[in-house]
């Protein structure tokens, strides 16, 4: 048997912090170190029993850990993971992969010279309802997938706009939530060939969108939708309708993400997948429920497990910075198209 992969953590705030947790649960790996440079994490290093270091670049050359975690904030993840990534340290990168398409390219260029792999921390493909979700669609039980209709919709409270980056651009719901939706539904559906989108920010008033419409076509001619808002008293949110997160009350009975195809349609996360009994049937014969099954599991601690073997090179990640880069592009096409008022393909990423 392995011993433990050693694991550095690079940024204990929240994020680090659940990361820590769930690393607590795995017996095939430990932490070794925390890097942080704000008040709260030589604290949190000692209550943890690891080495502490204002710098991660010392961190590095003294621990030299077999693997980091990187949670900082986002316009650090591309320096920090090519760091990482120079002194042959694979990396659990959080999501968004950086924050311009420009330094993603970088890293995706660093990752494949050195041979030394990167996940992002797009967490909810590892959600065991969502890799059922994606075993549906893709062993054609939908048919062809023909409509997807993604929503959105929930309030944060005013009190989450206090910290001042948060209202700021780029730290808007374009980039902090919807990009989760938007990386399952490329996970979910396939690449998206080009959208249209309208943003507004009439009800915050801040410099980000509090709403987004937006229209997807995709590569395998399936016509989406995804509508957005931080601002509505709504429970329509993979947030409050997955119960993947214990902190969001779990709003059990409804949808989020409603695929259709022309032999059937499928509700997420209730994984309802609704047929005719005969192909050939119309709307005047009934639509015949089937419940899917899926066995629950953290999402969190998962994507943990499979970082594991991603570093031991059992496996090549999940998500790679190349595929991350391609949902940052969607991002990117969604924002141009809503600036401009026309139609917009994502910048095309090379693996
Ligand atoms: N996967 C998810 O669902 C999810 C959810 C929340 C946040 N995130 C991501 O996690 C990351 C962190 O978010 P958060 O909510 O934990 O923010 P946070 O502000 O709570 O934590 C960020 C931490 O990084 C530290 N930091 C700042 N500069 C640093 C540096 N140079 N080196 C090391 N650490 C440094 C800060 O001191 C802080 O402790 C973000 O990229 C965010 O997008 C992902």
């Amino acid at each position: 048997m392995n011993s433990p992969l050693r694991i550095a953590l690079i940024g204990a705030g929240n994020m680090g912090q659940q990361h820590y947790q769930h690393l607590q649960s795995l017996a095939e790996a430990t932490l070794c170190a925390v890097a942080d440079p704000g008040p709260q994490a030589a604290g949190l290093a000692a209550q943890w029993g690891v080495a502490y270091f204002a710098d991660y670049r010392q961190m590095l050359e003294q621990v030299r850990p077999d693997a980091v975690i990187v949670a900082n904030p986002n316009t650090l993840h591309v320096s920090t993971a090519l760091d990482c990534l120079a002194a042959g340290v694979p990396v659990l990168l959080e999501k968004p992969v950086g924050v311009h398409l420009d330094e993603v390219r970088e890293l995706v260029a660093a990752s494949k010279a050195t041979g030394v792999p990167v996940l992002v921390g797009h967490h909810r493909r590892h959600n065991p309802l969502i890799v059922r979700a994606h075993e549906l669609v893709h062993s054609g039980a939908l048919g062809r997938l023909t409509t997807v209709t993604a929503l959105w919709q929930l309030r944060k409270p005013d009190s989450y706009f206090e910290i001042p980056w948060r209202r700021e651009p780029g730290a808007g719901m374009l980039l902090t939530n919807l990009i989760h939706d938007l990386d399952l539904l490329r996970h979910l559906c396939g690449e998206v060939r080009q959208v249209q989108a309208i943003t507004s920010n009439a009800v915050r008033g801040f410099a980000n969108e509090d709403c987004a419409a937006v229209l997807l076509q995709f590569d395998n001619g399936a016509l989406g939708s995804l509508t957005g808002s931080d601002a509505v008293a709504a429970p329509w949110s993979w947030e409050l309708d997955s119960g993947e997160n214990p902190v969001y009350p779990h709003q059990t009975d409804q949808p989020c993400y409603l695929l259709a195809g022309t032999g059937g349609a499928l509700s997420i996360p209730q994984l309802k997948r609704w047929h005719y009994a005969d192909a050939e049937a119309g709307w005047h014969q009934p639509l015949l429920p089937v419940q899917e099954s899926f066995s629950g599991d953290d999402a969190l601690r998962l994507q943990l497990q499979h970082f594991v073997r991603v570093a031991r090179r059992e496996v090549e990640p999940l998500v790679s910075a190349a595929d991350a880069a391609r949902t940052l592009a969607l991002i990117e096409a969604i924002r141009e198209a809503a600036q401009t008022g026309r139609a917009c393909a994502p910048t095309l990423i090379e693996e």
